[in-house]
Formats: C-alpha cells, sequence, structure tokens
C-alpha cells in the first residue's frame, strides 16, 4: 500500500497515538551518575569545564547523594582524585583513601543505593597514565596485578559493582579471578569494553586531574576510526567474564553501541562523557539551545541505538525532569 491510502501521520496525530506508539523510553532507572571523590573535609570544588560538577569530600558528597537517592537514581560511579600520588598508583588501593571511605560511609547510610567504582590507575599515578610505566611506555602484564589490587580494594570498602577503564589486555580476566578467589564471586564487572581515545574527555580530565604528563593514550585506548574492532573488544571481555560491556564515548559511537547490542544481546552501557556535556552545558547558557529537550533528546537517543544503561553528567537534571 502506498500514499494516499497510506499516511504515516495517522500515528503522529495527537499525543494518545503517539505515546501508544512509542518505541523507547527514557526512565531514571536507566541513569547512572558520575561523582568525583577527593580526601579532606568541607570540600566541594566546582570544576570549571563542567558547570554543576564538583570534587566533593566524603561529607559533602554524601549531602549531594541526597538529592540522587531522592531522585531514585539507582547507581552512582565514583572517581577519586587522590590525597598523593607515585608513579605505580598506591592511592589507588589505599583503604584510607576518598574513592574507599566513600563507599563505606555511603553503603551505611544508603544500602540500596549501587555503588560503582572506576578501576584505573590515571587517577592515582604521578605520570597521569592508566598504566605502570617504563622508560616511556605502558607496561600491560605488570599493570594487571595493581588493577586487581584496586578493584579488591574497592569491592572491601563496600562496592557493589567495579568498572575497570584502563583498557589493558586481560585486565577482565584478572579481575574476575582476583575477586572470585577472595569470595567476591557475586560482585559484576561493568567493562569499558570498547573506549575510544577521545578529545572529548577533555574536561573529566580537568575534574579527576588526570591528564598525562606525557604522550597520550592512545597506545591503549581505541581509534576512533574503528568499528569492528570494538566487536572484538567486547567479545574477549564477555568471553573473560564482564557483565556488562560499555561503549565511551557514546554521542560519536552510537553506530557502535547497535552494534554491540545486535552482535552479543548484553547489558550494554553507553557512557555519555565529559566533553558532550560541557558542549550542551555552553550551548544553553549561552541560551541556543534548550537544555532540557535536547538533553531528553539526546539520552532518549542513547536508548534507541541500544543502551540499557547511560552514564551521564546530566543524571540528576533529567531525573528531575523526568519525575515532573
Ligand atoms: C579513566 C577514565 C576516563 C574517563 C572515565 N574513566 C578518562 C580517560 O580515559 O582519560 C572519561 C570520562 C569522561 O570524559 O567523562 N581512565
Amino acid at each position: 500500500m502506498r500514499f494516499p491510502h497510506l499516511r504515516l501521520r495517522r500515528l503522529r496525530k495527537n499525543n494518545g497515538i503517539r505515546r501508544m506508539v512509542k518505541e523507547n523510553d527514557l526512565k531514571t532507572e536507566d541513569l547512572i551518575y558520575p561523582l568525583f571523590v577527593t580526601v579532606g573535609e568541607n570540600i566541594k570544588n566546582p570544576v570549571p569545564s563542567m558547570p554543576g560538577v564538583y570534587q566533593y569530600s566524603v561529607d559533602e558528597l554524601l549531602k549531594a547523594i541526597e538529592e540522587v537517592y531522592k531522585y531514585e537514581i539507582p547507581a552512582v560511579i565514583l572517581f577519586g582524585v587522590p590525597g598523593y600520588k607515585d608513579s605505580v598508583g598506591t592511592s589507588g588501593l589505599d583503604p584510607n583513601e576518598a574513592v574507599q571511605r566513600a563507599c563505606k560511609v555511603i553503603k551505611e547510610k544508603y544500602p540500596d543505593l549501587l555503588v560503582i567504582t572506576d578501576v584505573c590507575l590515571c587517577e592515582y599515578t604521578d605520570h597521569g597514565h592508566c598504566g605502570v610505566v617504563k622508560d616511556g611506555e605502558v607496561l600491560n602484564d605488570e599493570t594487571l596485578s595493581r588493577l586487581q589490587s584496586v578493584a579488591i580494594s574497592h569491592v572491601r570498602a563496600g562496592a557493589d559493582i567495579v568498572a575497570p577503564s584502563n583498557m589493558m589486555d586481560g585486565y577482565v580476566q584478572s579481575i574476575r579471578k582476583a575477586l572470585d578467589e577472595r569470595g567476591y564471586n557475586e560482585t559484576p564487572i561493568m567493562a569499558y569494553s570498547a573506549k575510544y581515545a577521545s578529545s572529548f574527555y577533555g574536561p573529566f580530565r580537568d575534574a579527576a586531574e588526570s591528564s598525562p604528563s606525557f604522550g597520550d593514550r592512545r597506545t591503549y585506548q581505541m581509534d576512533p576510526a574503528n568499528g569492528d574492532e570494538a566487536i572484538r573488544e567486547v567479545y574477549l571481555d564477555i568471553e573473560e567474564g564482564a557483565d556488562i560491556v560499555m561503549v565511551k564515548p557514546a554521542l560519536n559511537y552510537m553506530d557502535v553501541i547497535r552494534r554491540v547490542k545486535d552482535e552479543f544481546n548484553y547489558p550494554v552501557a553507553a557512557y555519555n562523557v565529559s566533553g558532550e556535556y560541557s558542549m550542551i552545558k555552553a550551548a544553553s547558557q549561552n541560551g541556543w539551545i534548550d537544555e532540557k529537550s535536547v538533553v531528553l533528546e539526546m539520552l532518549q537517543g542513547f536508548k534507541r541505538a541500544g543502551a540499557d544503561m547511560i552514564l551521564t553528567y546530566h543524571a540528576l537534571d533529567a531525573a528531575k525532569w523526568l519525575s515532573r
């Protein structure tokens, strides 16, 4: 059948019909809120390149989480801004550091809020790379045992899910093994499986103070030109025991989200990264776009592309908008 008998506008005629044929729905349950936690007290440092985002000390973090909980966001992901850094990222596995203390107090106060932790070394190393460095190179196998220790320290502190973001080969297998050996075989791994060497991470590196002091991350993160390789990365992570796989960034990689969903039918997380957030903030602060409708359209788009969950700095805003 063709026009004039077939008219697709019939199903767009009014709100009731549009609601009935709507294919995807964005829900508060889809959202994961990233938070930066640091040492000290009474600290709430604004991140200049990310309006509305702060580095919190643990006491201030708890206050921020009150709202997260009130608006029923199911999960937060924590990034550490530690009190000290060294060449091998020792503060990443220090039980007295910010992330570990935050896990403990959040779980005490909000037992049913899911706490996810970012497992990487870049926030804790003085050179800012995601692994152990020797002669200017990021070493793969030497990094794995450090990542195991970071993951264990987070789970010991109470983390519900660990999210390794380092892009070392064999990282999921190593972390799964380390957790299982200590009886944490029920702790899921959300793997940053297809993580690209993206310029959209710029503002995050201000927030986490984690810019590499030399070189870049292209020897471990993926080339933005590649799509097939993302499928291989995700395949390996699933084989190694990943429970949730991630595509990061999200906006420029919607095709990858769709391919991963179609290929594996696994829970897929999309990371709507810092640069994506800051672009929208800047444009809306200038009055050039309407923040609310643009953000909801974008997040809806990630769902349509195949994401089951979305890590976004807009999570709290979106949860508020969705609750009305
Ligand atoms: C750590 C990590 C990064 C992000 C999440 N985990 C930074 C990086 O790889 O440089 C970026 C998140 C964002 O831009 O919002 N490896």
